[in-house]
């Protein structure tokens, strides 16, 4: 295989190849997903929630982004793996940005990392990437600020907030960033940030007209029923047929049918 690497994804966008993204938390889904062909295996926070089953993404630690982050790390060929710096490690001073990101790089063997936020983290967006670490940026909908917007719905409608996006997204490409992930807000405004700037952007929620798209691995291939937003789309029934399968297990099981003669020594 040739490796996908941040200049990969810079000259994707250059001859207008979109960028696929999905997100990876451990080592057997991670080898399925990077032997299918993925560009890109983000080692999300939403581990908090799909992972382990927290309400928001604040829980999650250092720690345990970096146990998920060398496990997908050591299913991977090919893709490019991306790690979230987890709520609290990076925004009390550049320092301890620079400190976790070094930590996930040399603890994981990750090749990048994401933050969270545009102007207000400047100082360690740049502290970082002196450090020779990349970053991805994440704008829009923040997952990490979810107690100061107060409801997870489409961001950036109102023309300040707008302004302060496309404001922000020409920092981050200013500051040396490679890509950036935006997340549910109008498309009109993603097409326009993707046309601003020459780093791909890369959406989630975010309409076609960006560099490339990211969903939650476990939200495409259906195995959480109970989340359904607008920009969803569903591969595989997998709650369905998980449930099917175990159930069927536990009534072979009852019945005797399981093990049969083959099935044993
Ligand atoms: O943590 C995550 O899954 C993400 C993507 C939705 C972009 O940040
Ligand atoms: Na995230």
């Amino acid at each position: 295989y040739k490796r996908i690497t941040t200049r990969s994804l810079i000259e994707m966008k250059a001859n207008g190849e979109k960028i696929s993204m999905l997100t990876g938390y451990d080592y057997t889904m991670a080898t399925i997903t990077d032997g299918a062909g993925i560009d890109v295996i983000l080692v999300g926070d939403s581990a908090s929630n799909v992972m382990a089953g927290h309400e928001t993404t604040l829980p999650i630690t250092l720690d345990q982004m970096i146990y998920h982050a060398s496990s997908v790390v050591r299913g991977v060929k090919r893709a490019l793996v991306v790690v979230d710096l987890p709520f609290g490690s990076y925004q009390s001073d550049s320092k301890e940005a620079l400190r976790s990101a070094i930590r996930i790089m040399k603890e994981s063997g990750a090749h990048a990392v994401k933050l969270e936020g545009g102007s207000e983290i400047k100082d360690s967006i740049k502290k970082i990437l002196n450090a020779g670490i990349p970053i991805m940026g994440h704008l829009g909908l923040t997952p990490q600020s979810i107690y100061k917007f107060g409801t997870y719905t489409v961001r950036a409608k109102e023309d300040a907030e707008a302004q302060k996006l496309i404001d922000d997204a020409k920092l981050l490409e200013k500051l040396g960033c490679f890509a950036l992930v935006l997340e549910k807000i109008p498309a009109q405004l993603a097409k326009k940030v993707a046309e601003s700037i020459s780093i791909p952007v890369i959406g989630i929620g975010a309409g076609g007209d960006v560099d490339g798209q990211v969903l939650v691995i476990h939200d495409m291939l259906g195995m959480n029923n109970e989340f359904s937003p607008r920009f969803l789309r569903r591969y595989m029934d997998l709650h369905e047929d998980m449930t099917n399968a175990i159930s069927q297990y536990v009534s072979d099981v009852k019945s005797q049918d399981f093990p049969n003669e083959n099935e044993q020594y």
